[in-house]
């Protein structure tokens, strides 16, 4: 990881190094914390974060449903950002991490009385699944563990604790030879990757599962808005595995995955095993919309 000069820190910016917690924070003893994931991107006009607002909410949503009372509100966070990004030079990319989490002061279950901290962190993060994967597609896994059941987790939260699973999932997919795992949701249809969306094309529609077994996804919609836009049929509906291996196109979508195709699965070829022409133009849209390079999305930007 390269290494910015400061992080955010309930307020302050601390120097990189110096962004410590206690070793008896409650977080990192029984999981209860929330973030996300933003990038932000080196346009013709100067960094700008794509969809702050949206990511910010997100974050905000998932302390709601975690029962963590932020102490900072939304344009507090939203100027946090910014103003770490303005005052730490970068020179390609950034990710953008913002984390609220359970500090230092109680142990036990009953998580209400710790103190809520916030740290934002950003550094220089290029593609997630490889710049080869984005050319030509990747080799994914079914993955043995279900996504999360919404029976015992609460998925419309990025909160820290749903990522054991994905852990796992990617971990087994790694270990197998694959580069990502596709989990199944706990009745057997397609959920999501272990940190991204999944879509499918099959004869020029473009096919992704509900988001009732997945993370209500900011580059979902970002890429179904303009798919729609230019003019394709989108089906937001459940898909089976089997029509996954016949598809004519598959592909993952997310902050950090961007739009990575997918060329195999579980040794079924995709398609003609590479990225296919719908994917290809889904994501040179995709990259227009990051840059700024597309005039009808420009709103999706805070210029830095
Ligand atoms: C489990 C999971 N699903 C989907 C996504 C994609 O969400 P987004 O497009 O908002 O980054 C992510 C990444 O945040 C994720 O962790």
């Amino acid at each position: 990881m390269k290494k910015a000069d400061t992080i955010w820190m309930n307020g302050k910016l601390i120097p990189w190094d110096e962004a410590n917690v206690h070793v008896l924070t409650h977080t990192l003893h029984y999981g209860n914390g929330v973030f996300e994931g933003t990038r932000a991107y080196k346009t013709d006009k100067g960094l700008a974060i794509f969809r702050l607002r949206d990511h910010t909410k997100r974050l905000l949503n998932s302390a709601k449903i975690t029962m963590i009372k932020s102490p900072y509100t939304l344009e507090e966070l939203e100027n946090a950002q910014i103003e770490l990004l303005q005052k730490n030079s970068f020179e390609s990319n950034v990710y953008i991490r913002p984390l609220i989490y359970l500090g230092y002061g109680i142990m036990g279950l009953y998580h209400v009385k710790a103190p809520v901290e916030v740290a934002i962190a950003a550094w220089e993060w290029g593609s997630y699944l490889g710049d080869d994967g984005l050319e030509n597609g990747i080799r994914v896994k079914i993955s043995s563990f279900a996504r999360n059941s919404v029976k015992s987790t609460m998925g419309k939260a990025k909160a820290v604790a749903n990522y054991l699973n994905s852990q796992m999932a990617k971990f087994e997919a790694l270990e197998s030879g694959y580069e990502e795992a596709l989990l199944l949701d706990d009745e057997g249809f397609i959920a999501e990757g272990s940190g991204e969306c999944f879509f499918i094309v099959r004869d020029g529609k473009i096919i992704t599962p509900p988001n009732d077994n997945s993370l209500e996804s900011i580059t979902q919609a970002t890429v179904i808005e303009l798919a729609q836009k230019l003019g394709y049929t989108v089906e937001h509906r459940r898909i089976t595995r089997d029509e996954v291996y016949i598809a004519d196109e598959a592909f993952f979508t997310g902050t950090a995955a961007e739009v990575t195709p997918v060329r195999e699965v579980d040794a079924r070829i995709i398609g003609e095993g590479k990225r296919g022409p719908v994917t290809e133009h889904l994501q040179k849209e995709y990259f227009d919309v990051v840059y700024g390079r597309n005039k009808d999305f420009e709103h999706y930007l805070t210029y830095i």
